[in-house]
């Protein structure tokens, strides 16, 4: 459940938001993972590739990233300049916490003749070990434009590697991470729900194991699968992914049902991301007010993370200047 608005000894929390926003001159940046209450004040709401793209080309002073630290990382890797927020610094990532930058560095120098392609959901240390940083929303345009017979290393989630060597054909070494959220879905709860709407197509986040893969009709970032649902002619979706980007889907197509995938326990709870659910209205505000937690990182590794950034937004076509300047 969400927090109520109205707290913090009686506050109204989103005019404080509002007011603190225009007076910090801040962006609000939100994933479509978080809570409904942060998606409908944020200035934006996207997936990893389009929070990157606009964290790289705004102009606001402050950017208030509500997402995971990798993903306010990202924010500051790019926009070195801004102060970036976070309400939440414990807001981490379980395929982040699957990666220590060590054990990669090691990874890496064992396969001297291989490229490290990497997922951005890992810390700034990984990406400045890394050659090119991949969304899940970029990585088949980017493997593409990659010679067929490079060899490849892919970090860390060995899911999406799975499921892109499927796609493109291709034989890259995976690291061994998983996210604890797209990994809770269960098999044989979402074959009985199927059973039960027949009719409805299956839209899964490319970070569930092959088993859920298996029976999707589509298989796409958060943003992929908000547009296929939108799309299809479907009056019912089944949808295996983070559950709360069903809000986003509910306000688009209110007379359309949208039904999160189910876990090992037959409903979704055990899909909720811990990680994201750590900010709320509450902590979005005292970070806009004392202008912390904010994200700092070590000058030499936001250089060596950022080439690997930038060759992502290149190679996606997505670098600034081409429209990321506009709000959501
Ligand atoms: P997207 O890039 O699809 O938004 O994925 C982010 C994420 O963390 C999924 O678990
Ligand atoms: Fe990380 Fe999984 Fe949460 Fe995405 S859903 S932020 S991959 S733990």
């Amino acid at each position: 459940m969400n927090a109520p608005a109205k707290s913090l000894k009686g506050l109204d929390l989103k005019a404080e938001i509002d007011k603190l926003r225009k007076e910090r001159n801040a962006v609000i940046l939100a994933h479509y993972y978080q809570t409904p209450d942060i998606q409908d004040l944020a200035d934006f709401v996207g997936d990893s590739l389009d929070l990157s793209a606009k964290a790289a080309a705004t102009d606001a002073d402050v950017i208030a990233f509500c997402g995971v630290r990798f993903m306010a990382e990202v924010a500051k890797i790019l926009s070195p300049d801004k102060t970036v927020i976070l309400p939440d610094m414990n807001a981490g990532c379980s395929l982040e916490d699957s990666c220590p930058p060590e054990e990669f560095a090691k990874f890496r120098a064992a396969h001297p003749d291989h490229i490290a392609l990497t997922y951005i959901n890992c810390s700034a240390a990984v990406k400045a070990h890394s050659d090119i940083i991949v969304t899940s929303s970029s990585a088949e345009k980017i493997l593409a434009q990659l010679p067929m017979d490079q060899k490849i290393i892919f970090a860390p989630d060995k899911n999406l590697g799975a499921w892109f060597n499927r796609k493109t054909g291709r034989d890259m070494l995976l690291w061994p991470g998983a996210c604890i959220v797209h990994e809770a879905f269960s098999e044989t709860e979402l074959l009985k729900l199927k059973a039960q709407y027949p009719d409805a197509p299956i839209a899964a986040h490319p970070e569930c194991p092959a088993f859920i893969l298996d029976h999707a009709d589509e298989v796409g970032s958060t943003r992929a699968i908000l547009d296929f649902a939108l799309k299809s002619d479907a009056e019912t979706i089944i949808v295996a992914t983070e559950p709360h980007i069903i809000h986003q889907m509910q306000k688009a197509a209110p007379h359309k049902l949208f039904i999160g995938a189910p876990g090992a326990d037959g409903n979704c709870n055990c899909n909720m991301c811990p990680y994201m659910a750590m900010n709320t209205m509450e902590k979005l505000y005292v970070a806009l007010r004392d202008m912390e937690p904010r994200i700092e990182l070590d000058e030499a590794t936001r250089i060596a993370a950022k080439k690997p950034l930038d060759r992502m937004l290149e190679m996606a076509g997505r670098t600034v200047g081409k429209g990321d300047l506009g709000g959501r």
